[in-house]
């Protein structure tokens, strides 16, 4: 049985900290669920880390569909949520709901990530009156990346912070489970933590929240065009797997690898008949 979105919600009520992690593909997921990972975001972020675009804009329902699927098959405990593409949400009601339905009849996902506050509010409530889990993602939202100027702290004046408030008690209101800070003052996370009684998961939000999402390769130290200041690496395997690449290259090339021990051996009496031809 996988964790459901009521559990991730009492979470918040008796003060647990909730841990969520990006995973792309089935081996990886496969090590956050062992690792005790109760909730999993096949995130569009997918784009930037797995397939070299510079924002998560080129990625589309069938790309997240397809990793989707590759992170259900690699679990059967963790929540698994499908982050909707950039434009697969926000056209209409309908085209909300006929991607959102992709990610749970075809993928095998729990439920749908989205970004926005008001602007996507009647998305949010048609989706959960449908019976699909929902979770919203306020602050830096990477699919507006062209409309902020970059990806840089949100939320700093006072206008804009109330906005987030606005936004975040107006995603509650339409029933989503959770919502997503990224990139906002940590003061302002905690203030929204406060006020609101679904869990705030933060990636750059500070300590505050009730939760924290961060994207994997960023923790593992594999992705290196650049490493974004929320972030703690917990290992460097962009130098480990440097070096065993290396290491590989070199004992090909001299010789040293394959071995015999690495190898496959035939029967002796079809090896002296093979000779002796
Ligand atoms: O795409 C993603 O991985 C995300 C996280 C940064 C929250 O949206």
């Amino acid at each position: 049985m996988r964790v459901t979105i009521n559990q991730i919600k009492e979470m918040k009520q008796k003060g647990e900290k909730i841990v969520m992690l990006t995973s792309y593909d089935y081996s990886t997921a496969k090590l956050v669920e062992n690792a005790g990972i109760p909730m999993i975001l096949v995130g569009d972020s997918l784009g930037m880390v797995v397939l070299g675009y510079e924002t998560p804009i080129p990625v589309d329902m069938d790309v997240m569909i397809h990793h989707t699927k590759a992170v259900v098959r690699g679990t059967s405990k963790s929540l698994i949520v499908g982050d909707m593409p950039f434009m697969t949400y926000h056209v209409s009601v309908e085209d909300a709901m006929r991607n959102a339905a992709r990610f749970i009849q075809e993928a095998g996902a729990q439920a749908v990530k989205l970004e926005g506050g008001i602007t996507v509010a009647d998305k949010v409530k048609r989706l959960v009156d449908c019976g699909i889990p929902v979770m919203g993602h306020l602050g830096l939202t990477p699919q507006s990346v062209h409309q902020l100027g970059g990806l840089k702290v949100q939320a700093k004046s006072l206008e804009a912070a109330s906005r987030l408030i606005e936004d975040a008690l107006v995603l509650e209101q339409a029933g989503a489970f959770a919502v997503v800070l990224e990139a906002i003052p940590y003061k302002l996370a905690a203030i929204v933590t406060k006020k609101i009684n679904i869990p705030t998961i933060g990636i750059g939000a500070g300590p505050y929240c009730d939760g924290q999402v961060q994207i994997i390769n960023d923790i593992l130290g594999s992705f290196t065009d650049f490493v974004p200041k929320h972030a703690k690496q917990y290992a460097r395997l962009a130098d480990i797997m440097s070096n065993a690449v290396t290491e590989y290259y070199n004992e090909v090339k001299s010789g040293k690898f394959p071995t015999e021990k690495h190898s496959f051996i035939i029967d002796e009496t079809v090896l002296t008949e093979l000779e002796a031809k």
